[in-house]
């Protein structure tokens, strides 16, 4: 039978391959988009899905259908510009989840899927509470499992590691590690390297988030799906591999490593990744020859 499946945040980076697996798997399926635009584009949709502009908080209105499952990645997504954007945070991230979550409660939604962010674990757990993305999307992630106690919500919480692969924007204060490393390597510009270029990152592709995401939806319950690439590189280790050279800057960090975390949907869903991020850095220094 064909479903109602809605992706807040679908014209996002992760949101937009998430469609677009979910259009390959089951062209049957009615795949709804709900996103404000904030740092969504249009030049992210997918022919075949259907897209409906607007903010989280009023979901009622904007989605009158029930949907079968819920992806619920519509939110302010970046660490270090949100010291400076901490209503946007709390007005995308606090109000719009609240009404995402009581919407599928009211509704009784199949299940609702959440991408948290995996910051809740590095640092022995103190991370949570280092910025204010990190700190709402924690509290979120403790909303979505007390909704799971209070109402018995069918619900699955996914922790991404940080994402690359297509569509991931280079540019703006929202850009992106990699795709802004791209940008200075098209450019001949020196690497932008955060000090000490130590902090570690498990690099991600997007293709295996979105189909980590997806079997998490189909059969995963509750907390614990971390998503992420076992191997970690430093930024700096990453710089080098696009060639150098690096200018260090100072400026917010973030974590310095990623901590222990719970690991479900390899054990229990059998997910793993398929691209390690230095093979992709290859291929795209071998298909950008630069003009020096
Ligand atoms: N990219 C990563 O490495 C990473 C890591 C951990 C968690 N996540 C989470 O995954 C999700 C997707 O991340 P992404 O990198 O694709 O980010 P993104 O910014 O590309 O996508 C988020 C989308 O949601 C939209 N949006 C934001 N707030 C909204 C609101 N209140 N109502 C409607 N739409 C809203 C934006 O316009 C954007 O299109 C986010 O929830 C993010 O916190 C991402």
């Amino acid at each position: 039978m064909s479903k109602i499946i809605l992706v807040t945040g679908g014209a996002g980076h992760v949101g937009s391959h998430i469609i677009e697996q979910l259009i390959q798997k089951n062209p049957e399926d009615k795949i709804i988009s709900l996103d404000n635009y904030s740092n969504g584009s249009k030049d992210n949709h997918i022919i075949g899905a259907e897209y409906r502009e607007g903010h989280t908080k009023d979901i009622d209105k904007l989605i009158p259908e029930t949907p079968n499952i819920v992806f619920h990645l519509g939110e302010y997504a970046r660490i270090t510009p949100s010291f400076d954007d901490i209503e946007k945070v709390y007005d995308q991230n606090i109000v719009g989840t609240f009404a995402v979550v009581e919407f599928c409660r009211k509704k009784g939604v199949g299940k609702l899927v959440y991408a948290a962010s995996s910051t809740k674990f590095a640092t022995n757990g103190e991370e949570r509470n280092a910025n204010p993305y990190s700190f709402s999307k924690a509290m979120n992630v403790d909303l979505i499992n007390n909704y799971g106690h209070w109402y018995n919500l069918p619900y699955a919480i996914c922790y991404f590691y940080n994402a690359f692969g297509p569509r991931e924007k280079g540019t703006s204060k929202y850009a992106t590690l990699i795709a802004k490393f791209e940008q200075q390597y098209l450019n001949n510009e020196p690497f932008t390297v955060i000090k000490p270029g130590t902090q570690k990152r498990n690099f991600t592709y997007v293709g295996d988030l979105a189909r980590g995401i997806i079997l998490t939806a189909e059969k995963g319950n509750g907390d614990g799906y971390t998503l992420g690439n076992i191997k970690e590189y430093s930024i700096t280790e990453i710089a080098q591999a696009f060639g150098g050279p690096i200018n260090y800057i100072d400026g917010y960090p973030g974590r310095t490593e990623s901590g222990e975390a719970p690991n479900k949907a390899r054990e229990e869903l059998g997910w793993n990744t398929t691209v390690d991020i230095l093979d992709y850095i290859k291929e795209f220094v071998a298909n950008h020859p630069q003009n020096k």
